[in-house]
């Protein structure tokens, strides 16, 4: 009988689609040498073309046939990083299609460290294009339930590895001129500017306009979700009327509330990898749930939490209760 992997490695080659767990969240791949298994992924997942897809690889040796004129510091970050949450952005090497970047010179890619990925790209030998396994603006999946509720049948196998380990996307660093992290993760600038020894930028959604409506809502629940800072809190519970409810709050502080009917107190966790393991589970276990509106505590204002503090803008498109 055929291990799944070979199935999985079978339908790649054959340009169709593979849902595989990571250690961020699950990714949708295909053959990211198949031009027109990438052009139907784009279709599938509702993605505008301009916007490109990370390429996987197994193993750094493989980086050649994707990429050119390597930055040492680029060395340096994946002997450090790789396999594991971190994508690099570098220049493309000419054979890989602008398909794949969205028609740009440089590419994404990202050794993901998680044993059922791993195997199937040794066993492919080749680069996986893999956005996460979610329809466009809508959350990343970490659970293999959470593809199939994505995508139904419209994907040829969903590798389950359980739930994903870090439960938010990868950071993502370009590499393409001084190192500009474009995506906190869990890997934080902190992380990235200690190995290399140097500062580096960072491009935080925290710096968006705080007005509603103002930040493009993306990695985002379907019922409206809006942000609120702690001292709010009590008085927020306090004014709620009887056409705002039922209503779930999601906070992280030690502060416990009063029991209210048709409230529903969601308590997250006070660290920031414990908090992000869980984050698109809870929201995705809300959604289904029939609330007017998920309101989320904000988050400490350290870097541990940059990364959590960048998808609580964009679930909430930057709207923050008043
Ligand atoms: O953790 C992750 O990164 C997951 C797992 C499956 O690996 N993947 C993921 O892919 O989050 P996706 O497609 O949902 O997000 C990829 C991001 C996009 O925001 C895209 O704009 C950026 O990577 N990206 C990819 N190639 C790029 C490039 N050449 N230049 C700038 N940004 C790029
Ligand atoms: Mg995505």
């Amino acid at each position: 009988m055929k291990t799944l992997i070979t199935q999985a490695v079978d339908i790649l080659r054959e340009g169709g689609f593979v849902a595989f767990p990571t250690e961020t969240v699950y990714g949708l791949g295909a053959d990211a040498r198949n031009e027109a298994a990438i052009r139907k992924l784009f279709h599938v997942k509702q993605r505008p073309l301009q916007h490109p897809l990370i390429v996987h690889l197994a193993d750094i040796e493989q980086l050649p046939e994707w990429t050119r004129d390597i930055p040492d510091d680029a060395m340096v970050l994946a002997k450090a990083f790789w396999p594991g949450p971190l994508t690099m952005i570098l220049k493309k090497q000419k054979s890989v299609s602008f398909l794949v970047t969205g028609g740009q010179e440089s590419i994404g890619l990202r050794i993901p460290r998680h044993p059922i990925a791993l195997a199937l790209l040794r066993e492919l030998g080749s680069g996986i294009a893999a956005p996460s396994a979610n329809k466009f603006t809508h959350l990343s999946p970490t659970t293999a339930a959470a593809v199939r509720e994505e995508f139904g049948q419209e994907i040829d196998l969903v590798l389950d590895g359980g739930v994903c380990e870090i439960g938010i996307e990868s950071s993502i660093i370009d590499m393409t001129r001084a190192p500009v992290l474009l995506r906190p993760g869990m890997i934080t600038q902190a992380m990235i500017s200690e190995v290399l020894g140097k500062k580096i930028e960072s491009f935080v959604s925290e710096e968006a306009p705080r007005v509603p409506g103002s930040h493009p809502l993306h990695y985002a629940p379907q019922t409206k979700t809006s942000l609120i800072h702690t001292h709010q809190i009590s008085d927020f519970l306090r004014a709620l009327h009887a056409n705002q409810l039922p209503i779930a709050v999601l906070y992280s502080c030690e502060t416990s509330y009063p029991a209210m009917s048709d409230v529903l107190m969601v308590q997250m966790p006070s660290d920031a990898s414990a908090y992000a393991h869980e984050l698109y589970q809870t929201l995705r276990r809300l959604d289904h749930q029939q609330f007017k509106q998920i309101v989320i505590e904000t988050v400490p204002d350290t870097m541990a939490w940059d990364a959590i503090r960048d998808r609580l803008m964009k679930a909430s498109g930057g709207d923050f209760i008043h």
